[in-house]
């Protein structure tokens, strides 16, 4: 299949790559923020724990109004009559009579969770490939298709109704789902799995991404993807984003290896391949204190480009390296978030300044989840200084920088989801409660 029946905008170009299948790169200069690409989902699935609490149309949580259930099954939810039709006309149709006892079947009641979210979104394919008037005049669909299959063969999973599909092609399509699906979050927190064959098509992985994805809900719609810009980014640079997250610093290799058969050659995993051997982890708390005072020492004096930027080791202090280990990461982010629970403010503030340092380290410059972390840490600081005295000027400006810096970072990425709620509305909120910096 030739690229050129892909619909690009004029931004964006697809090129032959050395090694790759292709690679898109920009044909202007992207300002950070600014959205590369909007993108529908050919179908989403919701994640059981938001069935009923999301429309299964359009994704949305309604803040006003309470779903509407389907009539026929009694098992989809909806915003109103719109969103009920656009989702009878492109799947629902074909899936309404037969979804319950699909579900109560012992088939499907065997499969694991995961494998029950693949069985859906299969299910949910085929009824919408049977909607379709033209499948094959359908671009998203001809996308989807001319998709690399994953690296193994799996028996695709039971489905739901009945539609005219040889084995060979529920086969072709399953093959393309395991790495080609992504997770849909709203405020990063994940409520289905969809299948955006443009975005599959054209966005590589990196580590140290220069884009990245968010999700947009519209009132009988489908989800949109928009891919957006993190920094700027020059004509001729490749556009990648995160697969999944590059905080998984060991395991990730394997991950891209079985999902999706590459070993990434991005900067980070330059950098992380030329270190050597990562130790674990002091476990003395007076030498773990050292290494994190060391950590935040050399991340503000790193300037704005980390080492896994430049992929280049020199001059990284050996006694970091351990911090470089994933439980170190896991285990500063469970103090932090069991010190606030348990009202150890300080602790948690301690721990939280790390985190902070190791996220500047190994995500890109305004990675999202660094500015959810920062609004953690402005609430921390909140709490804490509530909790003790409430005009304490050294916590309340540690609170406003976090809260300034949280802000400038996520105002990049712009808000997704519902849109009601959310990080910058809580900085809002947070804003309010504290007086101005000095
Ligand atoms: C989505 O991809 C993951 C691997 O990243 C896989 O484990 C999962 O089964 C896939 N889900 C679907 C619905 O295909
Ligand atoms: C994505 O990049 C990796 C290297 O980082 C490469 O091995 C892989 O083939 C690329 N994938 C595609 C689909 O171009
Ligand atoms: C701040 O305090 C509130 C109320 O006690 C609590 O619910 C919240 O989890 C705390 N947040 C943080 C980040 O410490
Ligand atoms: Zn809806
Ligand atoms: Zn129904
Ligand atoms: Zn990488």
């Amino acid at each position: 299949m030739s690229s050129s029946v892909l619909e690009l905008p004029e931004t964006l170009r697809l090129e032959s790559h050395p090694f790759a299948r292709n690679q898109c790169t920009s044909t202007t200069t992207f300002s950070p923020g600014s959205t590369i690409i909007s993108i529908p989902a050919l179908v989403s699935v919701l994640l059981p724990a938001s069935k009923g609490h999301r429309c299964d149309a359009c994704n949305r949580r309604p803040s006003d109004q309470p779903l509407k259930r389907c009539t026929g099954c009694a098992s989809y939810w909806y915003c109103d009559a719109a969103c009920q039709i656009f989702h009878w006309k492109t799947e629902h149709r074909k899936m309404c009579k037969d979804y319950n006892a699909y579900c109560a079947s012992p088939r499907f009641q065997s499969l694991q969770e995961h494998e029950k979210m693949d069985a859906l979104l299969l299910s949910a394919f085929c009824a919408h490939m049977a909607l379709l008037l033209e499948p094959d005049e359908n671009p998203s669909v001809s996308t989807f298709l001319s998709l690399l299959p994953g690296p193994t063969e799996i028996e695709p999973p039971p489905r739901c109704g009945g539609y005219a599909f040889s084995a060979d092609q529920l086969k072709s399509f399953y093959s393309r789902f395991g790495n080609n699906n992504f997770s849909m979050h709203s405020h990063f927190n994940v409520f289905g799995h969809g299948i955006f064959p443009l975005a599959s098509r054209l966005f590589n992985h990196s580590c140290m991404p220069n884009a990245a994805a968010k999700y947009v809900l519209t009132s009988s719609q489908s989800v949109r993807m928009e891919v957006v810009a993190l920094r700027k980014i020059m004509p001729g640079e490749e556009i990648c984003v995160p697969y999944l997250d590059p905080a998984l610093l060991q395991t990730r290799a394997q991950v891209f290896e079985l999902t999706y058969g590459f070993t990434c050659k991005c900067t980070s995993c330059t950098f992380l391949g030329s270190v050597g051997r990562i130790p674990n982890p002091p476990k003395d708390g007076l030498e773990l204190k050292s290494i994190s005072t060391a950590l935040e020492h050399f991340v503000r004096e790193m300037g704005e480009v980390s080492v896994f930027q430049t992929g280049r080791s020199e001059g990284f202090p050996p006694q970091l390296l351990c911090v470089l280990h994933e439980t170190f990461l896991c285990d500063l982010s469970e103090r932090f978030s069991a010190a606030s629970h348990e009202g150890l403010y300080d602790v948690a503030l301690e721990a939280g300044t790390t985190l902070t340092a190791l996220y500047r380290l190994i995500y890109p410059p305004n990675y999202p989840q660094i500015g959810m972390h920062l609004l953690e840490v402005a609430k921390t600081a909140w709490n804490y200084s509530v909790q003790t005295d409430p005009t304490d000027k050294a916590l309340n400006n540690l609170a406003q920088e976090a809260l300034t810096l949280a802000r400038s970072i996520l105002t990049v990425f712009g808000s997704e989801g519902d849109e009601y709620d959310g990080p910058l509305v809580e900085i809002q909120t947070l804003s309010n409660l504290l007086s101005p910096l000095d």
